[in-house]
């Protein structure tokens, strides 16, 4: 069913955030047929580079073949459903740990031994399967659904808007994970407002101007950016920190007003700032866990001290918000609440998300 307008809209049933049912469509509906953060560049630099994940429940293998391309196939051996691919590493060939099929690096089967006395078997019926994979900035996306446009269409305007960023110039640094006690949904849900900046984020809401945050839904995609304060304490941490990095930022035009965050249906965030900029996955591990992994990116190099410093900075706000998220996964299952309404002036970002959800479990 369609929501009403978000002036009489009411948010999903509560149910939606525990079900385990509904967590299976989820997964079938919208985590298969959605691009999917798999990985970065840099695990790939060279021909042979492999890297293994999970997407959507499905094992998955991204590598670098001879030409240098980069290939993704669902990591499963033709022959009885072992692993081509463990772990990560550089290989000539994906050889299967379970009777050694060895398949080359477009995912041709290459040689399978002692299967000659075995009638109608041809090597080339039982390749890999294929999967779509493209690489965004730093980051490599891939996508189930043979059907799926290509991510640069899925995208649209996006790298456009953030050209002034330099994505591809951005550097890794580190990467933190946190494994939280709520649906994957509450996490974005959260991100997608400023609502609740001044209440649960009391350092931050001195930083950031809340009432020029803005919230601008899109088709796919959110997008949320607020200036920092031109006025504020300067003996807190964060300012002093965000107004030195801000002192050396080397960029231009729209990125240098500040900080914005994207959010991408249905789980992909980059947070980017002047200075530092974090790619942010909320990975679903059950209805009411979820993992949320953060990469974080420099221009050049960046002192160790800045490094601890912004993940400091940002592990601050997690915890602020993981407390919230675990909160109201709890809360979820009372008798006294079944759904909510929105703040029409705050909360079209997460209006935005749960009516993409509605449309994608129903499409
Ligand atoms: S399952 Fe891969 S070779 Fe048998
Ligand atoms: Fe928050």
């Amino acid at each position: 069913m369609p929501m009403k307008p978000l002036e009489e809209a009411s948010t999903i049933p509560k149910a939606w955030y525990f079900d385990a049912a509904f967590a299976e469509r989820e997964r079938e509906r919208i985590f298969t047929r959605t691009w999917q953060c798999a990985g970065r560049v840099d695990q790939l630099p060279k021909p042979g580079d492999y890297i293994t994940t999970d997407i959507a429940g499905m094992p998955v293998v991204v590598l670098r073949n001879q030409q240098g391309e980069l290939r993704a196939f669902h990591n499963v051996c033709r022959h009885r459903a072992g692993s081509p691919a463990r772990g990560t590493g550089n290989a000539s060939f994906l050889r299967c740990h379970y009777h050694g099929w060895t398949y080359d690096l477009d995912g041709n089967l290459k040689n399978a031994p002692e299967m000659d006395g075995t009638l109608d078997f041809k090597l080339c019926d039982y390749g890999l399967t294929a999967i779509k994979v493209a690489a965004w900035g730093p980051l490599v996306f891939v996508n189930l659904d043979p059907k799926a446009k290509p991510l640069e269409a899925w995208l649209g305007d996006i790298p456009t808007r953030v050209a002034p960023y330099k994505l591809d110039t951005l550097r890794f640094a580190d990467h933190v994970e946190y494994e939280i006690g709520c649906n994957w949904k509450l996490y974005i849900d959260n991100f997608l407002e400023g609502y609740h900046v001044p209440w649960a984020h009391p350092g931050l809401n001195q930083v950031l101007d809340y009432r020029t945050y803005t919230v601008e839904p899109h088709d796919n995609y959110v997008l949320q950016y607020g200036p920092l304060k031109e006025q504020g304490d300067a003996s807190n941490p964060l300012i002093a920190f965000k107004r030195g990095a801000e002192a050396h930022k080397g960029l231009k035009g729209e990125a240098a007003l500040g900080s914005a965050y994207y959010w991408i249906f249905p789980n992909f965030m980059w947070n980017l700032s002047p200075d530092v900029a974090q790619s942010n996955v909320v990975l679903p591990l059950g209805p009411e866990r979820c993992r949320v992994i953060f990469d974080f990116f420099y221009y050049g190099d960046v002192s160790p001290e800045v490094r601890k410093q912004n993940i400091a900075y940002s592990d601050e706000i997690q915890r602020e918000d993981i407390d919230i998220c675990e909160t109201v996964q709890r809360n979820l299952h009372s008798p006294a609440y079944e759904a909510g309404r929105f703040c029409a002036k705050r909360e079209n970002g997460v209006y935005a998300f749960q009516s993409m959800l509605r449309r994608w479990l129903d499409g």
